[in-house]
């Protein structure tokens, strides 16, 4: 089975050609430079940017899987593309090229959810889809937009248990950055931090929530604004006040830990309360080292995530859903785009 499919969900412009279950290609276009200077992704300046960069990007991902163009009949067996959730104006970006590849080349249409692609990421191993993910399992998607867990009791069979109130991990990431003054997007910039960090910092909360499988990240991001203004004063920010290099490494140091424990206990609470073995863990904020780790010293419980690569987004995944949903025959026709908040599941 051959699949052409687009991710233009939020700021990476990204089509991949899967087939039988090995990437042919995965071209990805990422706008980070173009939102840096806002510190944050602007989604006007999203759409206009997918807009220009989607025919560059699919013309890669074509010639790189050595398929020609114009496009023959049924040339692929299917075209995906991630229907939400995501900042509405670029989902249609990503929408309206895969409507059109699917009708030049007759495939059917198939939208799939994007933090499904982020789990399904789990999946692919030096390119190929060879390691499928055993179920039942406990899902932790760790992204820019969500932080969520689910159970997972087969393909398309999700149900969320717990979902970010407020902030989600890799927002708080990106915030805190901000106001360290590190550049966007801030998760890999506070782990690089982190890891410079030397002997004892501050010591922030952790938001275990108990009594819910729900997630809150803004106290944390508030008590690094409130630890800076008794350091630095009131307005330290509007000023442009900054802490002196060490002192920035020991708050990233400090903030990371206390989100990497906050996530790592109430998964594997989670995971044990419901008798699960078994964990995967995708989105960005998955590629993070200390977060890794933390998860890889658990016992009992058997953890996975995705190659680095495919943790932020990314078509491949994405193609991945389709062939999955193709395989098990699941899959509407479907040209819905709107932000999909609902359960995940087919
Ligand atoms: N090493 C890292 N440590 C912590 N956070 C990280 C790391 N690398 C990336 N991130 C964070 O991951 C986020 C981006 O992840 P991803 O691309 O999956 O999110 P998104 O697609 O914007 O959101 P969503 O998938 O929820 O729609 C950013 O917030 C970024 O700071
Ligand atoms: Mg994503």
């Amino acid at each position: 089975m051959k699949i052409l499919a687009f991710e233009t969900t939020c700021d990476e412009t990204s089509a991949a050609v899967l087939e039988g279950g090995g990437l042919r290609s995965n071209a990805v276009f990422s706008q980070i430079k173009l939102h840096r200077k806002y510190s944050g992704v602007v989604p006007e300046l999203a759409s206009r940017a997918h807009l220009e960069k989607i025919p560059f990007v699919l013309g890669r991902a074509l010639r790189r899987a050595g398929i020609k163009v114009p496009l023959k009949p049924d040339v692929f067996d299917a075209v995906a593309f991630s229907r939400g959730p995501g900042l509405p104006g670029a989902l249609m970006v990503g929408r309206v090229a895969a409507e059109a590849a699917a009708e030049l080349s007759g495939a059917p249409l198939i939208g799939v959810n994007h933090l499904e692609g982020h789990l399904l990421a789990c999946e692919f191993e030096n390119g190929k889809a060879s390691r499928p993910l055993k179920f039942p399992l406990l899902t932790l998607i760790v992204s820019g937009g969500h932080t969520e867990l689910w159970r997972a009791r087969g393909y398309g069979d999700y149900r969320v248990l717990g979902r970010t109130r407020d902030d989600a991990a890799g927002e708080a990431f990106d915030k805190v950055a901000k106001l360290l003054g590190l550049p966007y997007p801030g998760g890999p910039e506070v782990e690089k931090e982190a890891a410079r960090a030397k002997g004892k910092g501050p010591e922030f909360p952790r938001p275990f929530m108990p009594g819910t499988r729900d997630f809150s990240f803004s106290g944390l991001k508030t008590a690094v604004s409130y630890y800076l203004a008794a350091k630095l004063g009131q307005d330290f920010y509007r000023r442009g006040l900054r802490l002196p290099p060490a002192d920035i490494a020991g708050v990233c140091a400090a903030f990371q830990d206390a989100v990497v424990e906050t996530l790592v206990k109430k998964t594997a609470d989670a995971a044990r309360s419901l008798g699960l073995k078994r964990i995967a863990v995708g989105g960005g904020v998955s590629a993070n080292g200390a977060l890794r780790a933390a998860f890889g010293r658990l016992e009992g419980l058997e953890v996975r995530f995705s190659e680095k690569a495919y943790c932020s987004d990314n078509a491949a995944m994405v193609a991945l859903c389709a062939l999955r949903r193709l395989e098990a025959g699941k899959f509407r026709n479907s040209l819905r785009v709107e932000p999909d908040l609902s359960a995940p599941g087919w």
